[in-house]
């Protein structure tokens, strides 16, 4: 594993994964012990866009601690607790405290916190954690792709209609993003569809051949960001539904596939309106 050029010096990216790992699972380990405490829900942009006092307070946390390890860093969280970012310039960590918060308030299971750690726009360090099941999803650039101890195999080919996608069920229903006919075509080709609330949970899935593509009509940069880093150590496409790169600082469509369904899903079932 390398140093890279950071700032005034070199940095060992070794001591950074260290570092992330340190703070992602003693972040787990404070939100499984909030369930003893009272959560405070709140809503957001609308009456189903759930967000509570333990994804402010986690990413208050993970701020705090990524300050101390190196003030020069920057932060893009999803609850904008930190200051934000303007470009990918220098040291960016991008989280996602909670992805999933429905499922956290409702299910208590089936979210996880995913972090990702870019230099100068290239993604080094990519995290997906499963909080309930202390699941570790990870990858060091150009070094591979884990699950827990495990290495994570590059994704093996799969024909479409043996393939098992993850798909909410409401872009098969009419709606102003997608030809949901053409969705409603795909759901019938695949073996199989899978819904699970969390898009870093569905990525993880992917990346480590549980599902073979989830697709959504609209995530943000801190949804996706450490999950793109852990497909391309296992061959995994990540774009969005025009196949183009995904955007790390802007809300966009997205689709992470086996490359070997990636683009005929894209081409044969995906139709912006
Ligand atoms: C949401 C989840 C959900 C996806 C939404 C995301 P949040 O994240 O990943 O599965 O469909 O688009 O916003 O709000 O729970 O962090
Ligand atoms: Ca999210
Ligand atoms: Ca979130």
């Amino acid at each position: 594993m390398g140093l890279f050029q950071e700032g005034g010096g070199l940095m060992d990216l070794r001591e950074v994964d260290k570092f992330a790992k340190e703070i992602i699972f003693e972040a787990g380990k404070r939100i499984r012990e909030a369930f003893s405490y009272d959560i405070k829900i709140e809503t957001k942009a609308d009456a189903n866009d759930l967000v509570t006092n333990i994804d402010r307070e986690t990413e208050i946390f993970f701020i705090e601690k990524i300050k101390a390890f190196d003030s020069s860093h920057k932060i893009l969280g999803e609850e904008g607790m930190g200051e934000g970012i303007q470009s990918l310039d220098g040291c960016v960590w991008i989280i996602d405290p909670i992805d999933g918060t429905m499922n956290f308030v409702k299910q208590h299971r089936h979210f996880m916190i995913t972090i990702g750690f870019f230099v100068d726009g290239i993604g080094k360090l990519g995290y997906i954690f499963d909080v309930m099941r202390e699941d570790l999803f990870y990858a060091i650039e150009g070094e591979g792709a884990w699950y827990n101890d495990s290495p994570l195999r590059k994704l093996q080919h799969v024909p479409l209609e043996k393939a098992v996608i993850g798909i909410n069920a409401s872009w098969v229903i009419p709606n102003k993003r997608v030809n949901h006919e053409k969705m409603i075509e795909l759901v019938h080709s695949v073996r199989g569809t899978r819904s699970y609330g969390s898009a870093a949970m569905e990525i993880a899935f992917v990346v480590s051949g549980k599902l073979d593509a989830y697709i959504s009509m609209r995530l943000s940069p801190w949804d996706i960001g450490g999950g793109t880093i852990i497909a391309r150590e296992v061959g995994a496409f990540a774009t969005n539904l025009k196949g183009e790169p995904c955007s790390l600082l802007s809300q966009d469509t997205f689709i992470i596939a086996n490359p070997s369904i990636h683009s005929e899903i894209l081409t044969n079932y995906i139709e912006e309106k």
